[in-house]
């Protein structure tokens, strides 16, 4: 059975839509941990956030990956900006399969999301200097669960995912 390949990095890093690309390339399922979460609790990202509190989603996807870890195989997970902070969640997010971090640049992340309403973490009166502190804190903790990292900064989408492909062959 394949391998699934799992897909962490900082909020608009591209995990999901280079994920939504690789899965339909390779003929894989596509899951997305945020979306998971949403169907599960009936509740938007925000309105648990806001209802429950961080502390609660960060549970909602540690339950899920042990989930996850039970019988998948063949999918592409594109998970959360914060999953691999959990110790717990390194692990099994390395159970889970082959691991890509896709690396995007202080300056173009924050190109990417700074006007983002969706991401309750971006709610606050600076979401630049949040967007700043959150990836260098990171950093080494999506380094750490990765078999492989991949910087998309100046690559193209197609370059990205042939990269990917490559390496999954290998
Ligand atoms: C978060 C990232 C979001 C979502 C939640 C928290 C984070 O997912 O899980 O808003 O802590 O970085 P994306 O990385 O898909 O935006």
């Amino acid at each position: 059975m394949n391998k699934n390949i799992v897909l962490v990095g900082f909020m608009g890093s591209g995990k999901t839509s280079v994920g939504i690309k690789l899965a339909k390339v390779l003929s894989y399922q596509f899951l997305d941990t945020d979306a998971m979460i949403v169907e599960k609790s009936g509740l938007s990202i925000t309105e648990i956030f806001d209802q429950q509190g961080e502390e609660a989603f960060r549970q909602m996807e540690t339950d899920l990956l042990k989930e996850l870890n039970e019988n998948l195989a063949g999918a592409i997970i594109s998970t959360g900006g914060g999953m691999p902070m959990r110790e717990e969640n390194r692990e099994l997010l390395k159970a889970l399969g082959h691991v890509i971090f896709l690396y995007t640049t202080p300056e173009i992340t924050l190109e990417r999301v700074e006007d983002d309403t969706k991401r309750p973490l971006l709610d606050c009166e600076n979401p630049k200097e949040k967007i700043m502190n959150l990836l260098e804190t990171r950093l080494p903790f999506y380094k750490a669960c990765a078999n492989q990292m991949i910087d998309t900064s100046n690559k193209s989408f197609y370059e990205i995912i042939t990269e990917v492909e490559n390496a999954i062959k290998e």
